[in-house]
């Protein structure tokens, strides 16, 4: 009942031309899969351009930032009125941007309520980094980061929101979690929390997605488990054949 999700992060990635060239090729390449939910988020610059390449077609676009605030004195930064009609979701909190941009757990939380407030569905990512994982407190942490970031939201919001758990030492490290040890804190930590501070209801129809060195090989394994719903992919999303046996394979395994 959870609709699986491929969403591709390309991050700092692709000029205009290029990413329309990459939507193009992956437009004509999903053309006809129903069951999984397609997502390319490029650079700010290049939405327009990617949205117009995507209208009528079964991949959607989403924005890998926004600012809380609808305008003002925040030089270089991008609004939700300016997003609207070009993405339905947008990405918030990746650990880059927390790591590089200083972003908090309470900014997260602003710009998450400004997402759902404008019609976008975010893509909240949480994640611990090594220190953390190695000295054991894992889901301390990222339970803390999901209450965090869905302070102030109501049972029937968060059913609409996207979680990303993405270890940081799995992101673009070449070494994903495994399949179990991904779906436990998906599982048992990440949807938990939801169901502690939202009830069962919330927690059974959020989508929560694994995110860190996903590519076409390693898809199956963790799509197969119960508590991941899909994948926030970073490197494998700006090559139009990884992408895309990634997506067929997750609709494969949802027949
Ligand atoms: P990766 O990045 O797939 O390249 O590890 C994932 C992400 O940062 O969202």
């Amino acid at each position: 009942m959870r609709k699986p999700m491929m969403a591709g992060n390309w991050k700092m990635n692709k000029t205009i031309n290029e990413a329309v060239e990459l939507a193009r090729a992956i437009r004509q390449e999903v053309d006809g899969v129903a069951r999984v939910d397609c997502v390319v988020c490029p650079p700010f610059v290049d939405i327009p351009m990617v949205s117009a390449e995507l209208k009528g077609s079964n991949v959607a676009v989403g924005a890998q930032n926004m600012h809380w605030e609808a305008s003002g004195a925040f030089t270089g930064e991008i609004s939700a009125p300016m997003l609207k009609n070009l993405v339905e979701y947008v990405i918030l909190g990746h650990s880059e941007r927390r790591q590089y941009f200083a972003e908090t757990d309470e900014t997260v939380n602003k710009k998450a309520h400004a997402a759902v407030a404008a019609g976008f569905t975010p893509i909240i990512c949480v994640g611990e980094s090594l220190e953390q994982n190695e000295r054991g407190e894992t889901s301390a942490f990222v339970s803390g980061q999901v209450r965090a970031a869905l302070a102030g939201f109501t049972a029937e919001q968060v059913k609409a929101v996207i979680i990303a758990y993405e270890p940081i030492w799995a992101i673009g490290t070449g070494r994903a979690a495994t399949a179990e040890q991904a779906n436990d804190i998906c599982g048992d930590v990440v949807r938990k929390t939801v169901a502690d501070h939202f009830g069962q209801e919330a927690a059974d129809a959020i989508r929560i997605l694994y995110g860190g060195s996903t590519n076409d090989k390693n898809i199956r394994e963790i799509m197969e488990q119960p508590d991941i719903d899909g994948a926030l992919i970073g490197g494998a999303a700006l090559k139009v054949e990884s992408y895309v046996a990634m997506v067929r394979t997750t609709s494969e395994l949802n027949q």
